[in-house]
């Protein structure tokens, strides 16, 4: 037997002003784009945003459904977007800002699993880090220096 230990490390940010500038127009972008989120049923808005190595910035938000779970999350919601307009380039990192309309949401939101799934497969087909950031509506910033860091272990075409 032997034993296998996965070390996660998360760097948390107490104010926006401790981050470059381009990492807060990226955490900006994505603030806009949850205010546009279509999220009747949950109340809960999230927007992520991401940057391409040429410098493009593509944005999304979750887009709900009476039935249910044919909504759509955010970050997927981004990156399938820009998976289809920008199939070639690397994507740099994704800011997300998480929160709810029915009360305050203060602590940093980390991307669901089925997004850490959605997210890692991009990841690897780049052979290259995204990294990640992500918040409530206020309050602290968590940076992940990748998905792998925030989905270790995971199920990819390797298996395959
Ligand atoms: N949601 C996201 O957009 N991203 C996540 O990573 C977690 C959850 C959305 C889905 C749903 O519209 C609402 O938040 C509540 O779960």
């Amino acid at each position: 037997m032997k034993k296998i230990t996965i070390e996660s490390t998360f760097e948390v940010h107490d104010t926006i002003g401790e981050l470059a500038t381009p990492i807060q127009n990226l955490i900006q972008k994505a603030s806009e784009a949850r205010k546009k989120a279509y999220a009747p049923y949950s109340k809960f808005l999230v927007g992520a945003a991401l940057e391409l190595e040429n410098g493009e910035i593509i944005a999304g938000n979750n887009q709900e459904n009476a039935s249910y779970p044919s909504g759509l999350c955010a970050e997927r919601t981004a990156i399938y977007y820009a998976g289809a307009k920008f199939p070639n380039q690397k994507i740099l990192r994704m800011a997300i800002v998480a929160g709810s309309t029915l009360n305050p949401t203060i602590k940093p939101i980390p991307p669901c699993g089925a997004c850490r799934q959605a997210l890692s497969e991009y990841e690897v087909k780049q052979n290259r880090p995204m990294e990640l950031y992500f918040m409530g509506t206020s309050g602290q910033i968590a940076y992940s220096k990748s998905v792998e860091n925030i989905l270790p272990w995971i199920f990819d075409k390797t298996v395959l």
